[in-house]
């Protein structure tokens, strides 16, 4: 029902599509004088300059504040965490003896992990250094005594869990051997008076008979503080996380046994939090089935 008077032609919507455009009375291109159109874009110059010179400020004064080889804020780090190789499927060791392939993968993980801590890796890459304290390389002030020396960790110090004489880590004979590593936190020192923090596994609910003999590697299970402190990829270019591995001689089979390591230390605080279940400890499953 549209009315017909209001209606208008399709010449006349064009003519004033044109006039908006362009009008020669006015001079007004797009409704604006050229000085008003120049008064905007001025504006808007002026208006993103201030912009991006705000934005290059704070990155600038943000950058002055941060460091290359260390992070300006770690605070929730008072426990470092753990981890365990071989992983399995998220911390689930499970294999059947019989069945080879089932094993297989946990030592192919072990091979590839361990393979940077071959002896002559070790002598090629790291020094040679004075166990039971701090390796300690100071820079002097604002002179960067970079890149910074790691520590040789022989493969060898990991005895039977070594895969060097048994290349199956035990995996074959159900006495599996696990790593343990203490997660890199720049700049921690983890022991007290020569005391490096040591290792110790153990059931977490059920009956502690199911994991009887344990033997650890190195064999005071520590991590000795000729490792301590790291000073960040960026500076140590070279470290090597130092290691414990844990071998469980007379384990249980055909049973699903929870294991928890910690770490005791007498710095670093006690895990305690029930929140983190990687703060200064990991828990793993291991299930090793055999037929009788
Ligand atoms: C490490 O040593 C083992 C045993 O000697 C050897 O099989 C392996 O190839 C070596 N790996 C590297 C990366 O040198
Ligand atoms: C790291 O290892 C390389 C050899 O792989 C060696 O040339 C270099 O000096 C080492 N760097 C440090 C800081 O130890
Ligand atoms: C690692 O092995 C090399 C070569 O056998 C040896 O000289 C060095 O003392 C060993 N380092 C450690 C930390 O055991
Ligand atoms: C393993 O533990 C069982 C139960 O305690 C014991 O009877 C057996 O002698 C142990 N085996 C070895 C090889 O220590």
């Amino acid at each position: 029902m549209a009315k017909d008077g209001e209606k208008k032609t399709c010449g006349q919507v064009m003519d004033e599509w044109k006039e908006f455009f362009w009008n020669p009375r006015t001079h007004e291109f797009l409704g604006r004088t050229a000085s008003s159109w120049g008064l905007i874009l001025l504006f808007y110059l002026v208006f993103y300059i201030f912009l991006a010179g705000m934005f290059v400020l704070t990155m600038y004064v943000m950058l002055l504040t941060l460091d290359d080889y260390e992070p300006t804020y770690q605070d929730r780090l008072a426990t470092p965490g753990m981890m365990i190789q071989p992983t399995g499927k998220a911390l689930d060791i499970t294999y059947n003896i019989e069945d080879t392939e089932s094993w297989d993968l946990h030592v192919q993980a072990l091979n590839i992990f361990l393979a940077p801590y071959n002896e002559s890796e070790q002598v090629l890459n790291n020094k040679e250094c004075t166990p039971d304290d701090y390796f300690i390389q100071a820079d002097s002030g604002e002179i960067r005594n970079n890149p910074k020396r790691s520590c040789q960790f022989n493969r060898t110090l990991l005895g039977e869990c070594s895969g060097l004489n048994d290349l199956y880590y035990g995996y074959n004979v159900g006495k599996p051997c696990v790593l343990i590593k203490l997660n890199r936190v720049i700049g921690m020192y983890p022991g007290k008076e020569r005391q490096s923090p040591h290792v110790s596994c153990g059931v977490k609910t059920e009956n502690s008979d199911l994991i009887r003999e344990l033997q650890y590697y190195p064999a005071n299970a520590a991590f000795n503080l000729m490792y301590f402190p790291y000073y960040g990829k960026k500076a140590q270019v070279n470290y090597s996380q130092p290691l414990v591995a844990v071998k469980f001689h007379n384990i249980t089979f055909n049973a699903e046994i929870n294991i928890e390591c910690k770490i005791n230390s007498n710095t670093i605080a006690n895990p305690t939090s029930e929140r983190d279940k990687f703060a200064g400890r990991v828990s793993f499953k291991l299930r090793i089935n055999r037929k009788d």
